[in-house]
């Protein structure tokens, strides 16, 4: 099967639903964390630009109803059916199902390993930003692992996504929270 080309939403709706589903500063900025994570893996990969788009997207949405849908029972579901009615392709609509373990969708695709390994590890590296006065900007993997050690640290990010993200994905701590440090300086968020 030949992969889609078009996600079915640009980049440009993408960012128009998350200003209309997310009103938290703090959720915006992790939605477009991910999704520069994202599309920065795409390019790793290799991937075309119309797919580097739909990485994009996917990071962009993946949490699109979590503010007003945060339950088990409706969070990504909600999100997901109203993505469908926009024609957002299933590979997109798969990989957001499988960042929430408990629906049990399972990660097939590059696209939903991906999101699953960037989406924690985004949520802690913009946590140990905070907690610098230049932000993420000479943030370095080593000090993040170090974080990741202290169970105090961001107690609500949970290091079993973390390790299970990156064995999705088959790289090193180094490589994988190096890459994601770099695509999160470049995020232009306002
Ligand atoms: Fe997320």
């Amino acid at each position: 099967m030949t992969a889609p080309t078009t996600s079915g939403l640009t980049r440009s709706a993408a960012r128009a639903e998350l200003h209309a589903w997310v009103s938290n500063p703090a959720l915006r900025h992790h939605m477009e964390c991910v999704a520069a994570c994202m599309e920065a893996y795409a390019a790793t990969l290799g991937l075309s630009d119309a797919d580097r788009e739909r990485w994009f997207v996917c990071g962009l949405m993946h949490d699109l109803d979590w503010e007003r849908h945060p339950t088990k029972e409706e969070h990504p579901r909600v999100g997901v059916a109203h993505l469908r009615g926009k024609g957002v392709d299933d590979e997109i609509l798969d990989a957001i199902m499988g960042h929430a373990e408990y629906t049990g969708t399972p990660r097939e695709s590059a696209m939903s390993k991906h999101l699953f390994a960037c989406d924690e590890l985004a949520g802690f590296i913009v946590a140990c930003g905070k907690v610098r006065p230049d932000g993420v900007q000479t943030l370095e993997p080593k000090s993040v692992e170090k974080k990741l050690k202290n169970a105090a640290f961001a107690a609500a990010v949970s290091r079993e996504d973390i390790a299970n993200g990156l064995a999705g994905i088959g790289r090193t701590f180094e490589d994988h929270c190096g890459r994601s440090i770099e695509a999160i300086r470049g995020v232009q968020f306002q």
